[in-house]
């Protein structure tokens, strides 16, 4: 681990030990540090606890042990609702827009936390579409019938209504053509570099990430394998799980 890797760290967890039930945890003793500005990946198999790790930080998972820091504050006594407050957010493996609704009517939701304030909402709609043009254009449709990309693009708009400072984003393109996934990468590349975000990446799309990624962690049964710059991990087949 290099000194200058942990100049500038956003988010931390430390020895963390969360699981769903009593005295059985799913991550281990997981150590992961998420640099401003950047994109962390975390890497690794079906059911090592990818999604466990961002849920805890979220708040919908209490640790057992250790601790989260986000600008060196711990959170762990901090709701959720209150985390959003400080900056995170968080879009879960599952889609959660609505189906049924406009673009525009999904966006406005995503301004829950300053919902009085309609010059606000006003204003962060216009920059979501000027992030993604398309949005303006269907603004008035119902947003089940936009493709999976747009759909996508509706969803990480919603959840950057409330400006945060990082996002946390769970297999962004699964179910996702390998256009519109690439879409969705070049997206989130463009977030950390236009919209000052960090974001925390979590993927099993390995070569996908590895290509947007700063620094990437390789997880192993709730625990760290593996861990460095992404441009460090060329030997995908020794650094990985894969098999042959
Ligand atoms: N709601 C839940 N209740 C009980 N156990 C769960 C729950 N969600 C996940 N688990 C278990 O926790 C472990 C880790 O699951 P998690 O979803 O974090 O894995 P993952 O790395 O995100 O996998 P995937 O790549 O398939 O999304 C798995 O053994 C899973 O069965
Ligand atoms: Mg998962």
């Amino acid at each position: 681990m290099s000194a200058e890797h942990h100049t500038d760290t956003v988010l931390e967890m430390k020895d963390l030990y969360v699981g769903y039930y009593k005295d059985l945890n799913i991550l281990q003793g997981l150590n992961i540090k998420v640099q401003r500005n950047k994109i962390t990946a975390v890497l690794g198999a079906n059911g090592v606890g990818k999604s466990t790790a961002l849920r805890a930080a979220f708040g919908f998972l209490k640790p057992n042990e250790g601790d989260i820091l986000l600008e060196g504050e711990s959170i762990l006594p901090v709701a959720t609702y209150n985390r959003i407050l400080k900056g995170l957010a968080y879009i879960p493996q599952q889609p959660g827009i609505f189906k049924d609704m406009s673009v525009e009517e999904n966006l406005e939701l995503g301004a829950w936390t300053f919902r009085r304030d309609k010059k606000q909402i006003r204003r962060k709609i216009d920059a979501n579409y000027e992030r993604f043009p398309i949005l303006k254009e269907k603004r008035k449709q119902i947003t089940g019938e936009l493709s999976g990309g747009q759909q996508r693009m509706v969803e990480i708009g919603r959840t950057l209504m409330a400006e945060p400072k990082v996002l946390l984003v769970d297999e962004p393109t699964a179910g996702l053509s390998k256009m519109l996934s690439q879409e969705v990468y070049e997206m989130l590349t463009v977030l950390t570099s236009q919209d000052n975000l960090t974001i925390l990446l979590v993927d099993q799309e390995i070569r996908q990430a590895l290509k947007i990624a700063d620094y990437v962690y390789v997880l192993e049964l709730g625990r760290n394998k593996f861990e460095g710059p992404a441009s460090e991990f060329t030997d995908l087949e020794k650094a990985f799980w894969v098999e042959g």
